[in-house]
């Protein structure tokens, strides 16, 4: 890894987004957007039980339908197609239940035919006429299920991380201490529902296959569609610049795809699949409902003694997804017995996956909202609970944090809310008819990080581009990649190009635990370092140039010119010159700390590589942050409201204070919505998710978030990476729905320990 360059000042500015011209337009051309020729439209007929098998499938109605051209079940080629190894498993698929291999159906919305017509109305209408007969069997739907296997901490095989840490006497030391708090918190299922649908466009040319797909791996996506066809991954390209909202659910391949490019190949012309918004809540993952018991044991004046998290997360029947978020909860406050479990609930379920902040939006919300509990039961101001647990090192190996700087976090929140004006007894705050609650809890998420590729080229008249295969899902990875490579070159924002999101560019990390601009912004300071040697060595070998015969180690870029230790100035443009009329193009790959080495070759695979934040040897590095919630609850008809939330946050160096501002802002925002709207519902006898539509799946609207204010604690970290950079796509969405509870608490005195709070929590 090269040493940390110095910064010219692009980074920490910020420029309007690069792409935003081209989205208000409309010119940014999302996947189901990309003009093909003579489209066929595919359109998905899923299952409408969740375990049991195809009996006899009536296609007769649908064929007769004018423009149908062909429908896939499980009796054609479909069946052929290969099976695509899960994420967990070291592939790249969010389950490993494919579709149409055979006559099963394993769980609700599984897809049983693929109707293939000259417009999308026709093959709706064809796909609403197949009738399926199928002998159905009792499913199991979730938690307390007939027939609903939890399976303990021994099925590691295919966990998220190492799991279960633990360290000294928890029981022991629980058994004895003074103070406690023992009590269970749930959290619902949930969807992604991301504005962009689940769409495919599969193109096929001379036995080469390009797939237009919303997807938050573009490498992971052609691997598992050349694993899936039997092709290799060279007859894949895959095409995804814009996503309209991932969340997680464009991280990990899903079954839909397959059948698109098979149909593609068999019709001779390009498929396009939108799929439904109903289907998306059965065709691809979503976030699983979570259980948690939760013991803590402190002392009088509130240090912690024990700290006992237990926890259950269902899954579908074959795949032992799970997020384990106590590798966080276990290192969040100094404590010395700390006992963890985590344990899988196999039901007939279509399998789970990544989903804003998967491990830590569910087991943050059982330990903040515990130690809001403890805070009360000590007499403690929640904020001092934190202070006095507070710690520079982990709990499990007793590694230092790389940089925490969570009470200035809290510090710095709790003075722009006001919480000082806070009475600590609950429903002690009132203005009319509203019971007014104060709340606060902790954010944060690891600062995971791993290899990336950059092509670099910078033309004749100094203009650069910058080239990647990481994804723009709206969160501003254009505008960072052209930062970075400004601020490198000493250029301005808007003298860079970037291409991403094509597996024509060279590979970089999947778009998932916050690592894309920790990760990238490595190989992009090593991409701007190698160019700087090129011009340094060339200009001072020259005779024509005030740099002739500097030491080229002393030559910085900056403000379009090479300049030298004398203040000698070249301008970029005649130093470009000695390189013809290509310019220079250079590729850097990167490989941080704790990364196996030819990290990006792995990448190519479509395997995914990073290191999560609690995975090094020598430190753990994660991102903080406080968040402070007014809650008021109307005495007469139970309205929640949540009329502000202030978040203070520290992620190290910050890149662009507007798109940090609005990810930590979104974040938050869907804090508030896991807290207080979202939830899928399922029937507990058909195992059949039940609101599937963004009518009944609520998410919050501007109204219910009047006011959202995001502070940036200042922050140096020197040993996550070379620039100091820590991400913070998920750190805003954490702690959240705990700080929304414990303020619920407060203005009603009713704890609510099982998400979302309703207004039946109020009457
Ligand atoms: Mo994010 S849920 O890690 O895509």
């Amino acid at each position: 890894m090269s040493a940390a360059l110095k910064t010219t000042g692009e980074i920490g500015r910020s420029p309007p987004r690069i792409e935003a011209r081209l989205k208000v337009t409309g010119e940014a051309r999302y996947s189901s957007d990309m003009a093909v020729e003579r489209p066929a439209y595919a359109y998905l007929k899923t299952s409408s039980i969740a375990l049991g098998h195809i009996t006899a499938m009536r296609l007769d109605a649908a064929r007769a339908v004018p423009g149908v051209l062909d429908i896939m079940t499980h009796e054609g080629d479909a069946a052929g197609l290969k099976e695509v190894r899960t994420f967990m498993m070291g592939g790249q698929s969010g389950t490993s239940m494919y579709p149409m291999r055979s006559n099963e159906i394993r769980h609700d919305g599984e897809i049983v035919a693929v109707v293939l017509a000259e417009t999308f109305e026709a093959a709706r209408e064809a796909a609403h006429l197949i009738e399926v007969e199928y002998d159905e069997k009792a499913p199991s739907a979730t938690f307390d299920s007939p027939g609903a296997k939890t399976v303990g901490p021994g099925f590691l095989k295919q966990a998220l991380t190492p799991g279960d840490p633990k360290v000294g006497d928890a029981e022991g030391a629980f058994a004895s201490a003074p103070v406690k708090v023992e009590a269970s918190y749930a959290t619902p299922t949930q969807h992604h529902n991301a504005i962009e649908l689940y769409t495919t466009t599969c193109v096929w040319a001379d036995d080469k296959l390009t797939v237009y797909e919303p997807t938050q791996f573009v490498y992971g996506t052609r691997a598992a569609v050349a694993t899936e066809l039997g092709l290799s991954n060279t007859d894949v390209h895959v095409v995804s610049p814009f996503i309209g909202g991932g969340f997680g659910g464009k991280g990990t391949y899903t079954t839909r795809t397959g059948p698109i490019a098979l149909a593609a190949k068999q019709l001779g012309r390009p498929v396009k699949l939108v799929a439904t918004r109903d289907q998306g809540f059965t065709i691809a993952t979503y976030r699983a409902e979570t259980r948690h018991n939760i013991r803590l044991g402190a002392t009088p004046d509130g240090k912690l003694t024990s700290l006992i998290h237990e926890g259950f997360e269902v899954t579908s029947r074959p795949d032992g997804y799970k997020v384990s978020g106590v590798e966080t909860t276990s290192r969040m406050y100094a404590c010395p017995n700390v006992l963890t479990r985590v344990s899988t609930v196999h039901a007939d379920r279509s399998t789970p996956g990544f989903m804003r902040a998967p491990p830590e939006v569910p087991y943050m919300f059982a330990l903040e909202s515990a130690m809001d509990e403890l805070a009360e039961k000590l007499g403690l101001d929640p904020v001092e609970l934190r202070r006095i647990n507070d710690t520079q090192h982990e709990n499990i190996k007793g590694l230092p944090f790389s940089s925490r700087s969570l009470m200035q976090c809290y510090d710095e929140a709790a003075r722009a809310f006001g919480w000082s004006s806070r009475d600590p007894k609950p429903r002690a705050m009132r203005d009319g008819d509203w019971l007014v609650g104060y709340g606060c809890a902790t954010a944060t998420y690891p600062t995971n990080i791993g290899p990336a590729a950059i092509r670099l080229h910078l033309d004749a008249q100094g203009h650069a581009t910058v080239a990647s295969a990481v994804h723009d899902l709206g969160q501003g990875a254009y505008t960072m990649l052209a930062q970075l490579a400004a601020d490198g070159l000493g250029l301005a924002t808007g003298d860079v190009a970037v291409a991403l999101g094509d597996t024509d560019l060279p590979p970089g990390p999947i778009a998932g635990g916050s690592n894309t601009t920790a990760s990238v912004s490595v190989a992009i300071a090593e991409a701007c370092e190698n160019v700087r040697q090129l011009l340094a060595k060339a200009a001072v070998k020259a005779t024509d140039t005030p740099l002739s015969g500097l030491d080229p180690k002393q030559i910085r870029l900056e403000d379009g010119a090479l300049k030298g230790p004398g203040n000698q100035v070249e301008s970029l443009v005649v130093a470009l010159s000695r390189f013809g009329e290509d310019g220079i193009t250079v590729r850097a790959d990167s490989g941080p700390d704790g990364t196996p080495p030819l990290g990006t070759t792995i990448l190519s695979k479509g395997i995914p590589v990073m290191v999560q934040g609690m995975s090094l040897k020598d430190r753990v590095q994660f991102a903080f942050g406080a968040e402070f919630v007014e809650v008021r609850v109307h005495a007469r008809t139970g309205e929640i409201r949540v009329p502000r939330i202030t978040g203070a946050f520290a992620a190290g160096r910050i890149v662009n204070p507007r798109t940090a501002h609005s990810q930590l802002m979104g974040g938050m925002i869907w804090g508030i919505s896991s807290a207080l709207h979202e939830a899928t519902e399922i029937d507990r006898r058909s195992s059949r998710f039940l609101n599937t539509d963004l009518a009944e799946y609520h998410v919050p609207v501007n109204a219910d978030v009047p006011s959202v204010e995001v502070i940036f604690v200042p922050e140096e970290d020197t040993k996550v990476n070379p620039l100091g950079i820590k991400g913070l796509g998920e750190l805003g969405n954490v702690g959240t729905n705990a700080a929304v509870a414990n303020a619920f608490y407060h203005a009603t005195g009713r704890r609510i320990r099982d998400l979302p709070i309703r207004i039946e929590d109020v009457l």
